[in-house]
């Protein structure tokens, strides 16, 4: 039996890859994409997962727009952060053909509470943008939690930061989002930070091997992944030279592979006042506090596993 799975992206370069991956995964049925804000404008972010899904020959799937700014406004000005950086890893030029295809009428967050309310399966959600729509639906109907066996995040750092020193980008866009969504009582909340995602980055030589696959899909996805590895050459060098994470894909690699991450339970506040640590996410790895967790949290993950898995995905979808 297939597992039904909602992925809300920002598309975006890594959310292309796991907007692929999810929808070739034979044991996943992607019933459909809803964009927020946050790599871009939700108009854009839009577009590119249209794109995509057009190219890849799934435009079947359907696309519904969700919100354009944060649920709360950010209570002030920021400095010394570094989030315009993004154009360098996610380029407004996005590398798909342009498309026909059209989003759906009816609007994410309206989607979303109507189709977990009425559904008689339990669904997946996987968000891996800013958690904007998924806070907004919860605010309509918080009961639709009932609906998701298991909510897979990408999001949040312990021992890392991408925008400012200690805080993720998807949390540190809508961190009372991210709170409202952390204290909604999922059955299962899986957290999958930078901590995880930058164990599995892929190389030069992923992506050539990619590339040898002959097909439009594949060369995108080189192509994505390529100038990921030069954003993160000028932005945030890795360990391993000319390598890159490709973060939102780890999400889905995690669904069709469980051991392709490692998780361990523990509490994880959101940090949503303080100008230093605004967006952090406070992950307890030694119990300090005493609370219950409310969250798995990889701290780890198998790149090689992860770049096996992708590479036969994208191989056997095309
Ligand atoms: O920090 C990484 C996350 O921010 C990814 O989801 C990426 O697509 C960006 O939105
Ligand atoms: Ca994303």
């Amino acid at each position: 039996m297939t597992r039904k799975v909602i992925l809300d992206v920002d598309t975006g370069t890594d959310d292309a890859i796991a907007i692929m991956l999810a929808a070739y995964a034979p044991a996943l049925d992607l019933m459909a994409c809803t964009t927020a804000w946050g790599n871009h404008d939700v108009g854009t972010t839009t577009t590119n997962t249209l794109r995509i899904l057009d190219l890849i020959g799934r435009g079947n799937i359907p696309v519904y727009k969700g919100l354009g700014k944060p649920f709360a406004p950010i209570p002030f000005l920021f400095e010394g952060h570094v989030d315009s950086e993004r154009e360098i890893i996610h380029p407004h030029d996005f590398p798909a053909p342009p498309t026909q295809l059209k989003a759906a009428d009816q609007p994410a967050v309206e989607w979303l509470v109507e189709t977990l309310r009425a559904t008689t399966e339990q669904v997946t959600l996987v968000p891996v943008a800013p958690l904007t729509n998924i806070a907004a639906a919860l605010t309509l109907d918080p009961k639709i939690t009932e609906a998701v066996d298991e909510i897979v995040i990408m999001g949040g750092a312990h021992a890392l930061g991408n925008v400012t020193a200690s805080a993720e980008a998807n949390i540190w866009h809508d961190p009372v989002a991210a709170d409202v969504v952390f204290q909604a009582g999922f059955e299962r909340l899986v957290l999958v930070p930078l901590d995880a995602t930058h164990k599995a980055n892929m190389s030069l030589e992923h992506t050539s091997a990619l590339r040898s696959l002959i097909s439009p899909a594949a060369r995108v996805a080189a192509d994505i992944v390529e100038q990921r590895i030069h954003g993160y050459n000028e932005t945030q060098p890795q360990v391993q030279p000319d390598s890159a994470p490709v973060h939102d894909a780890l999400c889905i690699a995690y669904l069709m592979d469980p051991a392709v991450i490692d998780i361990a339970p523990y509490h994880v506040a959101i940090e949503t006042v303080s100008p230093v640590g605004f967006g952090k996410t406070i992950v307890d790895v030694a119990a300090r506090t005493r609370k219950k967790p409310n969250a798995f949290v990889a701290l780890d993950a198998d790149a090689e596993r992860f770049n096996k898995l992708l590479y036969e995905a994208i191989s056997e979808g095309r």
